[in-house]
């Protein structure tokens, strides 16, 4: 893959000897990714150079990110607010524009979508033959940048419907989280991971700043059956449904385990401790937020497809997250998502059979 290339996907695939199999080694996230392109005979390359982009954007918002304290990037610029009515940061902003950059020059890509902007836009005029829409989430847990604690970014890569023309880009978007054809998350914590998948597993890269590539850290992830962390903003629990308290209630009585709590307010972060170590992590509805508060197109959605393809759950507290077909680019939803021990007991506790 040629990052240097300032547009176009190349016109075929990249001539990289990659291995046939995966074995021990160095290996970049460039690579894995051309690896899982072999999957697919006759494939373009187009795809490999679309996950470049987001890759190349991770790197820019963790240089930012790491750099915070010393550059003029905390703090909200006057008043900006998003869509969401939530008071953007500066950070938010940056990390917006540059997957905006970074992704509008790849020409297989034809709509974005962000949690900062309000509409679902379509890129470079309009690409007769692009392929595919990106949303995304630039940055995960807002309150969480000023205070030195993990945030992340969230993406989800969805094919162009039959018949979507460029006038509709938010057809492009408002799709099933089970046609998300790649998902992840980056988390800029102790160290800057990217999690992804193409639908072959879950793999994650840790970014060695010395060579500034991510390197492949987590091959197949899986979530353990069973975990010893909930993960859920207690302080809120008295606008929870009945049965969530009542949930909780059941995970603090011993019956499942014994269970401590953690909960960081970075949705990226407390999932990707969910992944590595099993457990739950919740946002039910609550009393100011009916239907939870994370958006499902860009933050839920992405979650979802990696929980699931680590061997965990995730619901809306009712029904597969994947399942649910948006009708708003914003739309929230519930979450619930963990490990298959504790998720198929919250099903039985709901009464849901799925
Ligand atoms: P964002 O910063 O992108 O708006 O997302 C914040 C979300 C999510 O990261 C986190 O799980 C949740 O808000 C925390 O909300 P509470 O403070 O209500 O727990
Ligand atoms: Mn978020
Ligand atoms: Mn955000």
């Amino acid at each position: 893959m040629n990052q240097g290339k300032s547009s176009g996907a190349p016109s075929v695939a990249p001539r990289v000897i990659v291995p046939d199999s995966l074995g021990p080694g160095v290996l970049t996230i460039q690579q894995h990714i051309l690896h899982e392109q072999q999957r697919f005979p006759g494939a373009s390359g187009e795809f490999s150079w679309l996950l470049s982009g987001i890759t190349l954007a991770a790197k820019m918002i963790q240089a930012k990110v790491r750099r915070a304290g010393l550059t003029d990037i905390l703090g909200a610029p006057s008043g900006e607010v998003n869509v969401q009515g939530e008071v953007q940061q500066k950070l938010d902003v940056y990390s917006n524009e540059v997957l905006i950059h970074c992704l509008k020059v790849r020409e297989s890509v034809g709509v974005l979508a962000s949690e900062e902007n309000e509409e679902a836009v379509l890129v470079h005029q309009g690409c007769e033959n692009a392929k595919y829409a990106v949303v995304f989430d630039p940055l995960d847990g807002s309150s969480n940048i000023d205070v030195n604690v993990s945030v992340g970014t969230t993406f989800s890569v969805l094919r162009r419907p039959a018949g979507a023309s460029l006038d509709d880009p938010e057809r492009w978007v408002l799709q099933a989280g089970t046609e998300q054809v790649a998902a992840g998350y980056v988390v800029y914590g102790s160290s800057t991971m990217l999690v992804y998948s193409v639908g072959n597993g879950v793999h994650g890269f840790t970014l060695d700043p010395a060579v500034g590539a991510f390197i492949l850290s987590h091959p197949n992830m899986r979530m353990p059956p069973k975990g010893a962390y909930y993960s859920v903003n207690e302080a809120k629990a008295s606008g929870f449904p009945e049965p969530y308290q009542r949930y909780l209630q059941r995970l603090r009585s011993g019956a499942l385990g014994d269970y401590s709590s953690r909960y960081i307010g970075s949705m990226v972060a407390d999932f990707h401790r969910t992944l590595l170590r099993g457990g739950l992590f919740l946002y039910p509805p609550t009393a100011s937020h009916l239907s939870g508060k994370l958006r499902l197109l860009y933050e839920a959605n992405p979650i979802a497809f990696l929980a699931e393809q680590a061997g965990g759950i995730a619901l809306d507290g009712e029904r597969r997250v994947l399942e649910i077909c948006p009708d708003n680019v914003h739309q929230r939803t519930p979450l619930v998502t963990g490990s298959i021990e504790e998720m198929y007991d919250f099903m039985k506790f709901m009464g849901l059979r799925l």
